[in-house]
């Protein structure tokens, strides 16, 4: 029944998701199909736009949609074709190349880069060819701050949902934002996807989980301010601290933030620190499973001696430690549904809402 998974619109009344949803497979697929192929994901940042290569091949969620994808770059301008030859179906690019064409190693198809059919040996005499079929697919990409964003079948406009974080900070330095490839991280985490970013999405576990964090921040003024389909946490520092770098016109001038936590639905986290930016994308892999990057942006703009993100990994382990343990407690015949503490997990309440609206409102037939 639909109701088992209704997400009431008022905290102080509403349950939890299901425990089902985050332990059966039913449901992971139901969410691979109604999350992950409409959703925007992210891609990575300008140094895209310094790569040596002008082709890069690139897979949609791995592990979960695996939609085989292909980046051109020209110039300074980013676009994104399947790919996956028109003929039957090889995929075109293997690894990096800046070839002129795109050509297909198995019957010698070729592609313009801007995915136009171009040439076909031996098909002289096949009928009706070629027809735009035969060109390749071009999905949607975005470039926001220098940050690019690509979608298969996108069902909402990511603009729109990003658009709080615009405001936020406003004068945040982006364009100052380098990658520290050497700083970049993968943890596999064994836990469901859900179960990790409702972790994310509240600092109720800080003081019990995050000793060393708890004694950066300010606990009692710790806020989170929800939108549509994004929602921010907001962390203000303990003296001795280095604040968010604000400007007059930034919603929080005056004060010290410590950090900005952004959740963009579904499954992307963007960490706004003094020195830059640090973005968690959490990949679904099975039930059990998930792999989070952890991709650092650091600012050019202040000296090297600034930097500090000793703390992210520490903060990291502890969280994976609580995220694992909780799967195996939502695996228990005990546990159904919890409630929400409404002064602090308004954040994971705004996700299990997302939730509740984009797969199990319109959905009949879901019982358990
Ligand atoms: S599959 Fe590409 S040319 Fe045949
Ligand atoms: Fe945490």
């Amino acid at each position: 029944m639909k109701e088992d998974f209704y997400i009431d619109p008022d905290i102080c009344k509403a349950y939890t998701l299901p425990a089902d949803v985050y332990t059966k497979q039913k449901y992971a697929d139901m969410l691979r199909h109604k999350v992950f192929l409409p959703s925007w994901q992210w891609l990575g940042g300008k140094e895209y736009l310094s790569a040596p290569h002008t082709q890069i091949p690139h897979t949609f969620l791995p592990g979960c949609i695996d939609e085989p994808l292909l980046l051109v770059r020209h110039q300074e301008h980013l676009s994104c074709l399947s790919n996956v030859c028109t003929h039957r179906a090889k995929i075109l690019v293997e690894s990096p190349t800046s070839k002129p064409l795109i050509s297909c190693s198995y019957h010698g198809r070729c592609f313009h880069t801007d995915g136009r059919f171009r040439s076909m040996p031996e098909f002289e005499d096949t009928q009706d060819f070629p027809t735009p079929k035969d060109d390749l697919k071009k999905y949607p990409l975005l470039s926001w701050k220098n940050f690019f964003f690509v979608a298969l079948q996108p069902k909402y406009d990511i603009d729109t949902i990003l658009s709080p974080i615009q405001k936020h900070l406003g004068s945040f330095p982006f364009s100052s934002l380098e990658a520290e490839p050497t700083l970049h991280k993968t943890y596999h985490i064994k836990a469901n996807w859900l179960a990790y970013c409702d972790n994310y999405l509240e600092g109720f576990h800080i003081p019990y989980v995050h000793p060393a964090l708890n004694k950066a921040i300010t606990y009692e003024d710790y806020e989170v301010r929800v939108f549509d389909h994004c929602n921010v946490q907001i962390a203000r520092c303990k003296p001795g601290q280095k604040p968010v770098p604000l400007q007059p016109g930034d919603p929080d001038f005056g004060q010290n933030i410590f950090a900005y936590y952004w959740f963009v639905y579904p499954n992307l986290m963007l960490n706004f620190y003094h020195w830059g930016i640090s973005v968690n994308w959490v990949i679904p892999k099975s039930i059990h499973e998930t792999e989070v990057r952890f991709l650092t942006y650091k600012r050019k703009d202040i000296p090297e001696s600034d930097f500090a993100d000793t703390a992210l990994d520490l903060t990291e382990t502890e969280d994976e430690a609580v995220v694992e343990s909780v799967q195996k407690g939502l695996m228990s015949e005990a546990y159904q549904r919890g409630r929400f503490s409404p002064t602090r997990e308004q954040g994971v309440h705004a996700f299990h809402r997302y939730l509740y609206t984009e797969v199990f409102a319109d959905s009949e037939n879901i019982a358990p």
